[in-house]
C-alpha cells in the first residue's frame, strides 16, 4: 500500500505561532526580536520595489506638499527600520512603528549609523543621493490600538502576512483611520505564491489587500479576486490607483510580488 504523503514541516517562525492564540501574536514577535531570532525574516535592507516606485514617479510620490511642507510617512511593523530610513533619505519625515522595544531599539542604531553614511542600496539612481533628507523616528507601540494622529500621507504597507487572518479586518479598519483622504497605502503584496489558507507566517495574500481596502471584505472570500475587477473598488474606504509586478524585490518574492497603491477616498 502507497504510504500517505508527509504533511510539510513548518518552519521555525510557523511552529513558534501555530499553537499561540491570536491575541498573544504581538508578544509573540516580541519575543523573537528579544531571543535575537529577527533572522527568521530580516532581509537587511530596503525594498528594492519600494525604491524604485518612489524613484521612478518623483510627482507622484513627491516628499513635499504643494507647500513645501516635508510629508510624513509611516511604515507599521518596520522592524530594524530599513524602509524608513529609505524614506527619510528620499525626503520624507519617516516614523517607523514597532511593538517590539527590541527592535525600536536595534532600529534607532542602524538609523543613526545609516543616515550619516548611507549605503548604496538605498537607492537606485544615484543623483537620489544629494535630495535633502527627512528625518527617522521609531516608535514603540501596537498598530492595532488607536491614538495616533491622522496625519499621514504614505503607509508601507508590507506586513499584513505577519498578521493572522482573522486580524485582517482590523487591518483594514486602522489603516482607513491612519491616511488622511487622498493620502496612500503603498502596498508590497508578499508572498503570492503561497496557498492563503496554509498557515503562516508569513501568511499567503494573494488578493486579500483589494478584498480589504477596495471591496470592505473580511480578507479572505476576496482571495481569488481576478485584477480587472479590481481597478477601482468602491465599497471600501481605499481605491486601488496602481497594481504591478516590480521589476526587482527581494530575491524571495522575484516574480511574484505585487505592487500596489491604494488612495484613501
Ligand atoms: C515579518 S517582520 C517585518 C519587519 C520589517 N518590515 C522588515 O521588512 O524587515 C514583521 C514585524 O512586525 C512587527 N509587528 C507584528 N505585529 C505588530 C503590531 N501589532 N504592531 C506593531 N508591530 C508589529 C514585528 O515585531 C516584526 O518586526
Amino acid at each position: 500500500m502507497d504510504s500517505l504523503p508527509l504533511a510539510p514541516t513548518p518552519t521555525r517562525l510557523i511552529s513558534h505561532f501555530l499553537k499561540r492564540p491570536v491575541q498573544d501574536h504581538g508578544p509573540g514577535w516580541s519575543a523573537l526580536w528579544d531571543s535575537n531570532n529577527s533572522d527568521l525574516w530580516d532581509r537587511g535592507k530596503p525594498s528594492p520595489a519600494l525604491i524604485d516606485l518612489i524613484e521612478q514617479q518623483p510627482l507622484a510620490f513627491s516628499p513635499s506638499t504643494t507647500d513645501g511642507r516635508r510629508k510624513k510617512a509611516l511604515v507599521p511593523g518596520c522592524g530594524r527600520g530599513y524602509d524608513v530610513v529609505m524614506l527619510a533619505l528620499h525626503g520624507f519625515d519617516a516614523y517607523g512603528l514597532e511593538i517590539s522595544a527590541t527592535a525600536v531599539a536595534e532600529a534607532r542604531k542602524y538609523a543613526a549609523v545609516e543616515m550619516s553614511r548611507p549605503q548604496e542600496y538605498n537607492f537606485d539612481q544615484a543623483q537620489s543621493l544629494t535630495r535633502d533628507v527627512g528625518s527617522a523616528t521609531f516608535i514603540v507601540g501596537d498598530f492595532f490600538e488607536s491614538g495616533s494622529p491622522r496625519f499621514t500621507w504614505l503607509i508601507l504597507a508590507q506586513f499584513l502576512c505577519a498578521l493572522h487572518p482573522h486580524v485582517r479586518p482590523q487591518w483594514a479598519a486602522r489603516m482607513a483611520q491612519l491616511v488622511q483622504p487622498h493620502g496612500v497605502l503603498v502596498c508590497l503584496e508578499f508572498p503570492m505564491y503561497k496557498d492563503p489558507l496554509q498557515d503562516g507566517p508569513p501568511w499567503g495574500v494573494n488578493g486579500v489587500h483589494w478584498d480589504l481596502l477596495a471591496r470592505g471584505g473580511d480578507g479572505v472570500a476576496g482571495i481569488s479576486q481576478p485584477p480587472e475587477a479590481a481597478t477601482d473598488g468602491l465599497c471600501g474606504a481605499f481605491q486601488r490607483v496602481q497594481y504591478f509586478m516590480p521589476g526587482r524585490s527581494y530575491e524571495s518574492g522575484k516574480g511574484t510580488d505585487m505592487m500596489s497603491v491604494y488612495e484613501r477616498k
